[in-house]
C-alpha cells in the first residue's frame, strides 16, 4: 500500500470511530481539530494494546467503561487557578467595572473544567465587592470533570504555584483566605461555592445559554476545528448581551470568525473582546 493511500485509510477509520461515538453515546467530536483528536486516540488505543482502530471501535460500542476512560483523553482538562495572571489584571480593569455598572449581572463559563477559573474569578468578584451581584453559571460537558468543579478540592502541592498566580493576577488579600486545608488537599470555601450554578454543557450540540454579561470559554476553542469554532462563537454572540464581554484564551481568536466584526477588541494580547451595540 503507497503511503497516500495508508494515510486516507487512516483517517477514514478516524472518522468512523468518532461517528461511533456520536451514534452511540452523542458526544460528536466530529469537528475536533484532527491532528489533535487522532493523538489522542493513538494515546489510547496503545495504552489499551489494541491492535487498531477496528478493534477501538468495536470496544468502544460494547464497553461503556472505555468510552468513560476515552472521553476522559478527548477533553483535556489541564487547568490551573488564575491561569494566565496577566489575563485577571486585564479582568479586573474593563470587566469588572462594566459588570459593576449592573445591579446584578450574570458570568457564564464555558468549559470549567474542574472549576478552578471558576473560583479564581469568584475571588476576583469578591476582591471587588461584587459578591453578592453576580450569578455565575460554569458548564462543562464532562460529567467526571463537572463532579470535580463542584467539590472544588485540589492537591496542596499545587498551592504555591496557585498562590503565586493569585498574587501576580493582583489579588489583594491572602491566597489562604479562600480555602480550608484537609491533609494533603485543600477545599475551597463555601462561599465561592454558592456563587455558582454548575450544569451540564455540550457547546457542540446544545444551544444558547440565556443573557450573559461576560462569557469565559478559555483554552476550549483551540481543540475546535475553524467551522465548530465559528459556531461556537455565533452561540456566544448570541449568548451574550449587547456590551457584554467575551473572553477567550491566549491561543484563541475571533478573527476569522463571521462575527468578528460584531465585537470590538478590549484587550488584543489577553483576548478580551466586547459585543458592540447595534
Ligand atoms: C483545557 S480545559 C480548559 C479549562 C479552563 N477553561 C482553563 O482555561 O483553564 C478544556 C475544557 O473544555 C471542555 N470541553 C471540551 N469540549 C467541550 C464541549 N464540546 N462542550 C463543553 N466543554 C467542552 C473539556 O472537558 C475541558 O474541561
Amino acid at each position: 500500500m503507497c503511503e497516500i493511500e495508508q494515510v486516507e485509510n487512516d483517517r477514514l477509520e478516524v472518522k468512523l470511530l468518532l461517528e461511533a461515538i456520536y451514534l452511540k453515546y452523542g458526544y460528536d467530536f466530529r469537528k475536533y481539530a484532527s491532528a489533535h483528536t487522532k493523538r489522542r486516540l493513538e494515546h489510547r488505543r496503545t495504552l489499551e494494546g489494541l491492535p487498531n482502530m477496528a478493534a477501538m471501535q468495536h470496544l468502544l460500542i460494547h464497553d461503556e467503561s472505555f468510552f468513560n476512560r476515552l472521553l476522559l483523553d478527548l477533553s483535556i482538562n489541564v487547568t490551573e487557578m488564575f491561569r494566565d495572571p496577566w489575563f485577571y489584571k486585564k479582568v479586573r480593569e474593563f470587566v469588572v467595572p462594566y459588570l459593576q455598572t449592573y445591579p446584578f449581572a450574570k458570568v457564564w463559563h464555558a468549559g470549567c473544567s474542574a472549576g478552578q477559573e471558576v473560583y479564581s474569578m469568584g475571588i476576583v468578584l469578591r476582591e471587588e465587592g461584587m459578591k453578592e451581584r453576580v450569578q455565575m453559571y460554569a458548564t462543562d460537558f464532562n460529567e467526571l470533570i463537572l463532579a470535580k468543579a463542584k467539590d472544588g478540592i485540589y492537591p496542596m502541592n499545587l498551592v504555591r504555584e496557585y498562590t503565586a498566580n493569585y498574587q501576580q493576577a493582583g489579588g489583594s488579600s491572602s491566597f489562604s483566605d479562600y480555602y480550608t486545608a484537609d491533609y494533603d488537599n485543600v477545599v475551597m470555601k463555601r462561599f465561592l461555592k454558592e456563587q455558582v450554578l454548575f450544569s451540564s454543557h455540550n457547546l457542540v450540540t446544545d444551544g444558547v445559554f440565556g443573557e450573559m454579561n461576560a462569557i469565559f470559554c478559555r483554552n476550549v476553542l483551540i481543540y475546535f476545528n475553524r467551522d465548530l469554532q465559528n459556531r461556537v462563537l455565533n452561540l456566544f454572540y448570541e449568548s451574550l448581551c449587547p456590551g457584554g464581554f467575551l473572553c477567550l484564551g491566549s491561543k484563541e481568536n475571533i478573527k476569522f470568525s463571521d462575527v468578528a466584526h460584531k465585537f470590538e477588541v478590549v484587550a488584543e494580547r489577553e483576548k478580551i473582546y466586547r459585543k458592540k451595540r447595534m
